[in-house]
């Protein structure tokens, strides 16, 4: 039998993925066997209650952290079998950043911060691109400025033209409006969109059902475990789902 996949490819894949941190006060099961594919250009938002496992998840999926037991594939290649420096390769290569805390390098300028993975990658900045990622975000005039003379809202921005400017196949972010106002926050969320409708993934983890609204998927986290999936869901719907989670 002959078959044409229509599935799109996956950007990323976490395979039975269990995570346990050993403290000396006991062990934690952060995540107990999850399972999931991200498929390539998607965004995605993955909620849950306080404590249900999303930091950790995102970590693994990213390659920050190693899970306990289960496999994690990126781009095809799975994790498992790269050393430390193929792995920072591998990130680099492939993967952006947007944190809550926006993870800037404080020394550098706005410009230099965009043009830093591209850098670290051993490929030349092209100035006018930099600039462009800076414009996309509005902030074309502060190329010069330094995260500490910027707002937060202004370095997430920077964070984020930085990943526009890396084209990275997957962007990974952590409460990324968690410190903005409204406005600003709808203003990244609009360019995460438009990130994904020009064929990037996004993974992004938020306890915001207005946030999760932007994805194309959430997927609900709870104590460790994937309970659940809505597409296209709007933020009432999503409020709805949170609030069952978190009885
Ligand atoms: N480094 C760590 N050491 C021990 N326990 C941890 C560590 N990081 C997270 N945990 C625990 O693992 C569980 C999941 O944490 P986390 O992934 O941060 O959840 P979330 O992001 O959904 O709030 C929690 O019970 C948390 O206390
Ligand atoms: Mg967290």
């Amino acid at each position: 039998m002959t078959t044409t996949s229509t599935a799109p490819a996956a950007a990323v894949v976490l395979d039975g993925i269990t995570r346990t941190y050993r403290s000396r006060s006991g062990n934690v099961d952060a995540l107990r066997g999850v399972t999931h594919v991200f498929p390539a250009g998607t965004f995605t938002a993955v909620m849950g209650p306080s404590g249900s496992g999303k930091s950790t998840l995102m970590q693994i999926a990213a390659g920050l952290d190693r899970p306990t037991t289960g496999g994690v594939t990126i781009a095809g290649i799975a994790l498992k079998s790269l050393d430390k420096t193929r792995l920072t390769k591998l990130r680099r290569a492939t993967m952006s950043f947007v944190f809550q805390q926006y993870n800037l390098l404080d020394a550098l300028t706005a410009f230099d911060n965009v043009a830093l993975p591209v850098r670290l990658a051993g490929r030349r900045a092209d100035r006018a691109a930099v600039l462009e990622a800076l414009d996309r975000v509005g902030l074309r005039d502060l190329e010069r400025r330094r995260p500490p003379e910027m707002s937060g809202g202004q370095q997430q921005r920077v964070a984020i033209a930085r990943a526009l400017h890396a084209r990275p196949a997957v962007l990974f972010a952590d409460e990324p409006t968690g410190a903005l106002d409204r406005a600003t926050g709808r203003d990244v969320l609009t360019l995460l969109r438009a990130l994904a409708d020009h064929g990037q993934t996004v993974v992004m983890v938020t306890h915001d059902p207005l946030a999760a609204s932007y994805a194309d998927t959430v997927l609900f986290l709870a104590d460790g475990l994937v309970v659940g999936q809505m597409r296209r869901g709007d933020a009432t719907q999503i409020a709805a789902r949170m609030t069952e989670l978190e009885r």
